[in-house]
């Protein structure tokens, strides 16, 4: 199959979505100027514009976008060619109402906003694979065509009546009978049986509590629609055009889609990442994000979108300060991403998003974004060479799960504090603030190659992800584990004992007696930090070992912290430092060393092959020691030991 590979030829690349209808034709030429002086060597053309292209049902004008294709071809500017069929045009829901998503109270989601499509409407996946046909015959074999790009953003549910019907169908698939249905739903608890097909629908707005059950079902299912439209698209475009790589962009660590299955659709795997520059830990969600795509694409990766300046959609948008775009792109770059890439190259003066900005800002060529930009496209042509095709690497692998978030998620759990895409982040936090480099895996992935895996909360675990675990340890791997985890099956029924037995047998816990979530904002005292969040009442087995206890209170004594050969559980959430270190030490006696040691804080550095990549997030400029000799990619000196960086510097050092 065709990769990114295929894509840069060992460029870097660097541009972002191109949205020119939205401009007079005299402005594109005016464009590609500004882009050429930029070093934009890629843009993204037709994400919005299927009203454009089909401006009544079955017309076509194509006359716009094939002066375009080859406007950017005669100026060496490659397209990704996205199918527009995110944003239907009005016409579609004035005349087939049914393609539009119902919410679960059944409010029809009208036109006038975008993604206002039935993932499950026959009509809408006929009229989507028809323009996708003929975007793909017509230009299958221009020479400007470098990747295909489809839809946008996939995310939209829908509660109607035809969603309900291939619900149905799913669920056929999925248990055979309705006697498989009851049983994995659990419905003999309030009087749920179901006796005929048709009562079962969609989770519907409810009076009370939702069976949870069947909401993850609902989960699941629409993550598989969204692919199904997906796979009919990818599938047109391949069979044209089979030498070209197929991608979809995804939003970043969004709960809607299951990822792993995805990627194994996709030929680049690529992602849309917006921190929030006022963040303290922008770059932290930043470096998650990344480390999740790299692991997701095992190998160089596509950072399909990100900001320039300010986003629109915050309460209050941040513009970055002078040097931040350049920071977060080459963090990207150190993280494995061949394609530094913008929603949008020129900011728009009207629609929903003319306050987010663009490559080129309502300032135009003299602004601080646009140029800021074309220094960093000179600076990432500079290096492309280099970097291109190197992998980075993580020795420690975190576990994450959508289908375990979604079961963890369900309405009657017994702490609503309790977050899972927080929990994560929090463990991701402490790794990355070690210096320590992660990959993210599924429970079920081969596991053998990590000295640690950690487990920030995997609440649901099914029979094979568990053997995977036991199998791992007894490999001789290092095994962390969050609470919450291992306690439902994959239907979501908690298992015997309130926990997994095998993984109790592995961690040591001899009996769980009951769970102590704690409030908001409060903390309980363990031996040598505090613990936030949640606490438990456990009781121990003769070879595991208290490594931290909670102090005072009911729970006094008891295992915060408890280690069996070489897995250790924890039973609450230490506070951030006390995270770090927690990990930073079982990491060592893993055998794990951080990528660099002794960096002052808000530094950070990465390995990218033989490369290093040392980046200052603070605004202080801050010494840093670089044992050896090296030279900087970026200006071409040599660095000796040390070196000096600015605020938000960066240095990539080859040895
Ligand atoms: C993304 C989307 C873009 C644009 C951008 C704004 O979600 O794909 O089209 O809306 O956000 O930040």
């Amino acid at each position: 199959m065709p990769d990114l590979g295929a894509v840069t030829n060992g460029r870097l690349l660097f541009g972002g979505d191109y949205n020119p209808e939205q401009w007079p034709e005299e402005t594109w030429h005016e464009d590609v100027r500004l882009m050429k002086d930029a070093g934009v060597n890629t843009v993204t053309l037709g994400v919005f514009s299927w009203a454009k292209l089909e401006p009544r049902p079955g017309e076509r004008d194509f006359g716009w976008l094939d002066r375009l294709m080859d406007l950017m071809h005669e100026n060496g500017i490659g397209v990704v060619l996205a199918t527009p069929t995110s944003s239907p045009p009005p016409w579609m829901g004035h005349l087939h109402p049914d393609t539009l998503p119902v919410d679960q109270d059944g409010r029809t989601e009208w036109w006038g906003g975008r993604q206002h499509f039935s993932h499950s409407s026959a009509v809408y996946r006929r009229y989507a694979a028809a323009i996708t046909e003929d975007l793909a015959a017509r230009y299958g074999g221009h020479p400007a065509l470098t990747l295909w790009h489809i839809n946008n953003e996939y995310c939209t549910y829908d509660w109607g009546p035809e969603a309900a019907a291939r619900f149905r169908d799913w669920l056929r698939d999925r248990y055979g009978t309705l006697d498989g249905l009851n049983e994995a739903w659990g419905t003999a608890f309030w009087s749920q049986g179901y006796g005929d097909w048709a009562e079962v629908h969609t989770p519907r707005h409810a009076h009370y509590l939702k069976n949870p059950a069947q909401v993850l079902d609902f989960k699941r299912f629409t993550s598989d629609m969204l692919l199904e439209c997906y796979l009919a698209e990818r599938d047109i475009v391949r069979r044209h055009t089979p030498h070209l790589p197929v991608t979809t962009n995804f939003m970043p660590l969004w709960v809607g889609q299951d990822a792993w299955r995805w990627v194994e659709e996709e030929d680049v795997v690529s992602v849309d990442l917006y921190p929030d520059p006022r963040d303290p830990l922008g770059a932290q969600s930043g470096a998650l994000v990344q480390d999740m795509t790299r692991s997701q694409a095992r190998g160089p990766w596509m950072l399909m979108e990100q900001a320039a300046g300010p986003v629109n959609w915050r309460g209050v948008n941040h513009p970055k300060p002078r040097g931040l775009n350049r920071l977060w792109s080459l963090q990207a770059v150190a993280r494995g991403a061949d394609a530094v890439c913008y929603f949008q190259w020129r900011q728009s003066r009207q629609g929903a998003e003319k306050f987010h900005s663009g490559m080129v800002s309502h300032a135009g060529e003299r602004g601080r974004t646009y140029q800021e930009v074309k220094r960093l496209g000179a600076e990432l042509a500079r290096i492309s060479g280099e970097v291109t095709g190197r992998h980075t690497v993580g020795d420690i692998a975190v576990l994450h799960d959508w289908h375990s978030w979604w079961a963890g998620s369900h309405e009657g759990r017994l702490s609503t504090q309790v977050d899972y895409a927080q929990v994560l982040t929090a463990w991701h936090r402490a790794l990355w603030e070690a210096q320590l480099a992660t990959d993210f895996a599924h429970p079920e992935h081969d596991l053998t190659a990590y000295k640690l895996v950690v487990v920030p909360q995997l609440y649901s675990l099914g029979d094979a992800a568990i053997e995977n675990l036991l199998a791992y340890v007894r490999g001789g791997g290092t095994l962390v584990s969050g609470f919450l985890t291992g306690v439902a099956d994959e239907d979501d029924r908690v298992r015997a004992g309130g926990m997994d037995s095998r993984l109790r047998e592995l961690f040591g816990i001899r009996t769980l007696h009951e769970w102590w979530p704690l409030d908001a904002g409060e903390s309980v005292e363990c031996d040598g930090f505090r613990g936030t969040l949640w606490s438990e009442e456990i009781e121990k087995d003769e070879e595991a070992t208290t490594e931290a206890a909670f102090k005072g209170g009911e729970l006094d004594g008891l295992p915060a912290v408890l280690r069996k050969g070489r897995t250790r559980y924890l039973a609450t959430l230490p506070d951030s430092g006390d995270l770090r270190a927690l990990l930073a030490g079982i990491a060592a006696e893993a055998g794990v060393r951080p990528v660099l040691n002794g960096l002052p804080a808000g530094v950070e550095a990465v390995r990218r092959g033989e490369l290093l990549f040392v980046l200052n997030h603070s605004r202080e400029s801050v010494r840093v020691e670089v044992p050896g000799t090296h030279h900087d990619l970026l200006t071409g000196a040599t660095v000796t030991d040390e070196l000096t960086l600015d605020r938000y510097g960066v240095v990539v050092l080859r040895p």
